[in-house]
């Protein structure tokens, strides 16, 4: 189905758009708490776009973001990543493009707690029979140098903090060089400094590797230093600021 390339021509010879998803609704709960979450979003994000969702809690956010990182899937509406579908694709399908296409850093780190940082971080690569030449691991160990963990990096997830567990998951999300990285409040639990960091690496990621990232964020040196802001209330985008010469400014340095 899909190639090794993971490129694919459109009928205009233009390059696909990173992200379109088109008409998603999304019911969530049982019963009387049923409710529409997400209520016909439509996203379109060009390659190499760096945006933030921004909203306040319980809007969708991290709903959205499932649904686009095909973690997840719409009760209605389509969404295609690198101009591959997810929509009509198996769940093997589904799970081999998620591989492929996407890095999720997800709001609760979700390690696995009997694996040292360094594996954690390889595990994606091992999961598409990768990840075990020396190549691999010295990206993987240069990822937890740039989140300030390469001396901790045989540590297991229970020797590590909360926000140290947390730069793992994003060395993780980052190790197969996807073309889209989608990250839900990857600051969340970090100081300032290292707020800074995690920013500056995916700002550099971003320019080295033209990825498109898509952050869930409530800090506002963030949103304020990305290149689009999207937010979104009771499901529905109600704002899409698009950012003319970005200055590329965190914090108030
Ligand atoms: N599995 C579920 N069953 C029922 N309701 C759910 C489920 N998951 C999420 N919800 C509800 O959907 C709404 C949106 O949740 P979501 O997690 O997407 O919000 P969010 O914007 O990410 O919030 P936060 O900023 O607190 O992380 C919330 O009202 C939440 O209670
Ligand atoms: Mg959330």
């Amino acid at each position: 189905m899909v190639g090794d390339n993971f490129a694919v021509p459109t009928a205009n010879g233009a390059a696909p758009l990173a992200v379109q998803a088109c008409g998603i609704r999304r019911w969530l709960g049982v019963g009387a708490s049923a409710r529409e979450v997400l209520r016909g979003i439509n996203l379109e994000l060009a390659h190499g776009e760096f945006a933030a969702l921004t909203g306040p809690s319980g809007s969708g956010k991290s709903t959205l973001l499932y649904i686009l990182g095909g973690l997840d899937r719409p009760d209605a509406g389509t969404v295609s990543v690198g101009g591959f579908p997810f929509h009509g694709a198996s769940e093997d399908e589904l799970a081999r493009l998620r591989n492929r296409l996407v890095g999720f850093v997800y709001q609760f780190h979700f390690l696995l707690p009997e694996f040292s940082a360094l594996e954690n971080v390889l595990m994606p690569l091992w999961a598409r029979q990768a990840g075990r030449s020396r190549q691999d691991r010295q990206w993987a160990e240069e990822l937890l140098a740039r989140v300030g963990l390469y001396e901790k990096r045989h540590r297991i997830p229970r020797e590590l903090s909360g926000g140290e567990q947390q730069r793992v998951a994003i060395a993780r999300a980052l190790v197969g060089r996807p073309q889209l990285v989608l990250a839900d409040e990857p600051t969340g639990n970090l100081d300032s400094v290292n707020a800074q960091a995690v920013y500056d690496l995916f700002r550099q990621l971003h320019r080295e590797l033209h990825q498109t990232i898509l952050v869930v964020t409530h800090d506002p040196h963030w949103a304020a230093a990305s290149d689009r802001v999207l937010e979104l209330l009771d499901g529905t985008i109600v704002a899409d600021h698009r950012r003319a010469g970005t200055t590329q400014s965190y914090g108030k340095g």
